[in-house]
């Protein structure tokens, strides 16, 4: 059970038309990257105290080097630290609380940014107090890898309604391509 009672917990990703955060190869395409979002991502991360990933969805800008992180893994039993890097440590959700892996890297408040992949948006789907949901309308990721467990047979916005999260304000982030970025948040 995931329990942090001062923590807000933020979810992050852009999709494709399909529902697709990575291309048939497991792969975030560059068709899928647009400078709006991307800055809008990188404020939101710059903001928040802590980051959680998996192996693959590490985000790679600037200021990473900077951000406390957990990094789930299933090669360490609960929690390590991470040989690599300081500010992160390594996190087996099946051997360590979240509120545990919060303490271990001391962050009590604020915000927790969790950016994937999809099994570790999953871990999450009903807790997240905000969801903040990219949208390519124009990009196709034929075969892609969907964003959450469960697409395509129901959408992400299903989903995400369906563990009690609710539209609320939507942003333009690219208007020639008609991206834009909804909050979903909890009731
Ligand atoms: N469009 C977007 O906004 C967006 C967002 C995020 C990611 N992406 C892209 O989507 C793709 C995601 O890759 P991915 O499917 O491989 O997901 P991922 O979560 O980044 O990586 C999967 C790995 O994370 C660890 N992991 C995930 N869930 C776990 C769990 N419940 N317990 C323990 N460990 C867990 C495992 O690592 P170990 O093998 O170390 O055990 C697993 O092999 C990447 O291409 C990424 O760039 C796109």
């Amino acid at each position: 059970m995931i329990t942090a009672p001062k923590l807000r917990i933020e979810g992050y990703v852009i999709v494709s038309a399909e529902g697709c955060l990575a291309d048939s190869n497991g792969v975030m395409p560059d068709v899928l990257k647009f400078k709006g979002d991307q800055q809008f991502f990188e404020g939101a991360l710059d903001r928040a105290a802590l980051i959680v990933h998996g192996r693959n969805s590490f985000e790679d800008q600037p200021n990473s080097p900077k951000r406390k992180r957990l990094w789930v893994t299933r090669h360490v039993a609960g929690l390590a630290p991470d040989p690599t890097n300081d500010n992160a440590l390594l996190w087996n959700p099946a051997g360590a609380s979240f509120e545990h892996a919060c303490q271990a890297i001391g962050i009590g408040d604020g915000a927790a940014a969790i950016i994937g992949g999809p099994s570790v948006f999953e871990m999450f789907l009903d807790r997240f107090d905000i969801f903040w949901l990219s949208q390519a309308p124009h990009v196709n990721l034929p075969g892609g890898q969907p964003c959450f467990p469960g697409v395509p047979e129901r959408s992400p916005q299903q989903i995400l309604s369906d563990h009690g999260l609710i539209a609320r304000e939507t942003i333009e982030l690219d208007a020639a391509n008609e991206v834009s970025v909804t909050a979903w948040q909890r009731g």
